[in-house]
C-alpha cells in the first residue's frame, strides 16, 4: 500500500553535508519527497518523538545530540516506504550496517554515548502517523 514515513536527517548528517546524498538515495529508489523542513528541534519535540525510549541509558545523550544542530525532517511517500527506507538506512549500529546502506556507507562508531547514525526512519504505520503529526504540525 502507499504509505508515508518520517525521515529525519540527524545533526551529524546535516553537519557532514550528507543531506543531498541522503535525499538523492531516497529519490533514486523511486520514493517521493512530499514535504521537507530544516529546523532546530527543541526538547519538547524530541521528548514526544522519543517517548518510547524514555528511561533507557541512551535517552539523555540522544535528546542532547538531537539538539546539537539543525535536522532535516522529510515526509516521504511510496509503496512500502516505511520498510523500504529502513532498508536504505541500514541497521542502527553504523559499524555493522551493511555497505550500500546510508549508515553502512557513511556511518561509524565515534565512541560517544549515543549512536550517531545519520538518519531516522519511522518503524511502523502507527509510528509514522504519530511522528509526522509531531514534525509537520
Ligand atoms: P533512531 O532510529 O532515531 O531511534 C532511537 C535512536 O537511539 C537510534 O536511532 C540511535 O540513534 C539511538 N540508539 C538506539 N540504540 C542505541 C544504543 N544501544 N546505544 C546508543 N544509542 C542507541
Amino acid at each position: 500500500a502507499i504509505e508515508e514515513t518520517l525521515v529525519l536527517i540527524k545533526p551529524d548528517g546535516v553537519a557532514r553535508n550528507l543531506t543531498g546524498e541522503i535525499l538523492r538515495r531516497i529519490e533514486a529508489k523511486g520514493y517521493s519527497l512530499v514535504d521537507l523542513r530544516m529546523l532546530q528541534a527543541d526538547r519538547d519535540l524530541l521528548a514526544a518523538h522519543y517517548a518510547e525510549h524514555e528511561g533507557k541509558p541512551f535517552y539523555e545523550p540522544l535528546v542532547e545530540f538531537m539538539q546539537s544542530g539543525p535536522v532535516v525532517a522529510v515526509r516521504v511517500a511510496g509503496n512500502r516506504v516505511i520498510e523500504g527506507f529502513r532498508v536504505l538506512a541500514g541497521t542502527t549500529d553504523p559499524t555493522t550496517a551493511a555497505p550500500g546502506t546510508i549508515r553502512g556507507d557513511f556511518g561509524r562508531d565515534w565512541g560517544l554515548k549515543v549512536q550517531q547514525n545519520l538518519v531516522h526512519g519511522s518503524d511502523s504505520v502507527e509510528s509514522a502517523e504519530r511522528e509526522l503529526a509531531l514534525w509537520f504540525a
